[in-house]
């Protein structure tokens, strides 16, 4: 399935069958997240939470008896490199029908770090349920759903400028990264507020963090939704056959004093040789044949 397909067709997963989530779905989660990597190079601690032992639970997630807990260490930028690190477990659990849900707040927060063993200098950003989708969604389910707008995203010109903050960028002027920014428009974010804003200048696309929400707790939920987008990006680029290098290198670009550079993506193209290869990378199986594969500095 093309990474393009998974990120549209995911979405946040609160209402599972029941059905424990089986040994070989768990192991290879794990084994991939173990491996899944992020460009700024912080690595995540992954661990899986077994909700009947542990008694954990989220007011939010039903019939789900496994959750997926991620810490590291707090360092600037944390926050997105955690985001583009869960965001590839998620769609990797999504390209093999098994649900999950970004969870930042609709949890007893002292329990889980407690069961995930959180050391000092240590924060953990998100959780995630582990299941098998139920048939039908629970009531509170869909009421949250429509209560976020879930099923729908800002316009492309809204979230996407060309040079500077003055000038949107429309669907056919962004060309070959046309998809990628698609992919970002289509990433969860926290109460779907989707804070990513791009500016494409040349070949660089740089990734700003609009701060809609106030900040609590000592990190910045946002960031992750950010490097989310980041991951969405990236993952799309380069299945369709451009390769990025990262950079983080304030452009400069006058912005609205809520709005914060995170990021950039150089852009060129690859030849189909290494495309076919990026293709089998974001969602194949064994992680360490991935990695042996990644040639980019993503
Ligand atoms: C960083 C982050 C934190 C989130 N926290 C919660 C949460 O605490 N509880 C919850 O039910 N959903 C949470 N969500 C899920 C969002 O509400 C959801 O992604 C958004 O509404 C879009 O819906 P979709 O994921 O189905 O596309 C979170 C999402 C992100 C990315």
């Amino acid at each position: 399935m093309a990474i393009l397909d998974v990120i549209r067709e995911r979405r946040s997963v609160r209402t599972f069958d029941g059905t424990p989530l089986r040994p070989e779905d768990a192991r290879q989660i794990l084994d991939f997240a173990a491996a899944a990597d992020n460009p700024f190079g912080l690595p995540v601690d992954w661990v899986p939470l077994d909700a009947k032992t542990t008694g954990l639970s989220s007011p939010v997630i039903v019939g789900a008896d496994t959750f997926l807990a991620g810490k590291l260490r707090q360092t600037p930028f944390a926050e997105a490199a955690f985001g583009y690190s869960m965001e590839r477990v998620v769609l990797f659990a999504a390209a093999r029908g098994i649900g999950t849900t970004w969870i930042a707040g609709t949890m007893d927060r002292g329990a889980f770090e407690a069961a995930a063993g959180l050391r000092d200098g240590e924060f953990m950003p998100c959780i995630t349920p582990l299941g098998y989708p139920a048939k039908k969604m629970s009531l509170r389910e869909s009421v949250m759903r429509r209560g976020v707008k879930a099923d729908s995203r800002l316009p492309f010109s809204a979230v996407f400028f060309e040079e500077s903050f003055d000038r949107p960028l429309t669907e056919e002027a962004a060309g070959r990264l046309r998809d990628a920014l698609e992919a970002v428009r289509f990433a969860p974010s926290a109460v779907n507020r989707q804070p990513w804003r791009v500016v494409v200048c040349g070949d660089k696309v740089h990734f700003y963090e609009k701060k809609n929400k106030a900040q609590s707790g000592g990190w910045d939920v946002q960031l992750v939704d950010l490097g989310i987008a980041l991951c969405h990006f990236a993952l799309t680029a380069q299945e369709g056959g451009l390769a990025l290098s990262f950079l983080q290198e304030d452009p400069g670009i006058a912005c609205a004093a809520d709005t914060a550079y995170v990021a950039s993506y150089a852009v060129c193209e690859t030849p189909d040789l290494k495309k076919e290869k990026h293709i089998q990378q974001h969602l194949n199986f064994p992680a360490p044949l991935q990695q042996a594969a990644e040639t980019f500095e993503v």
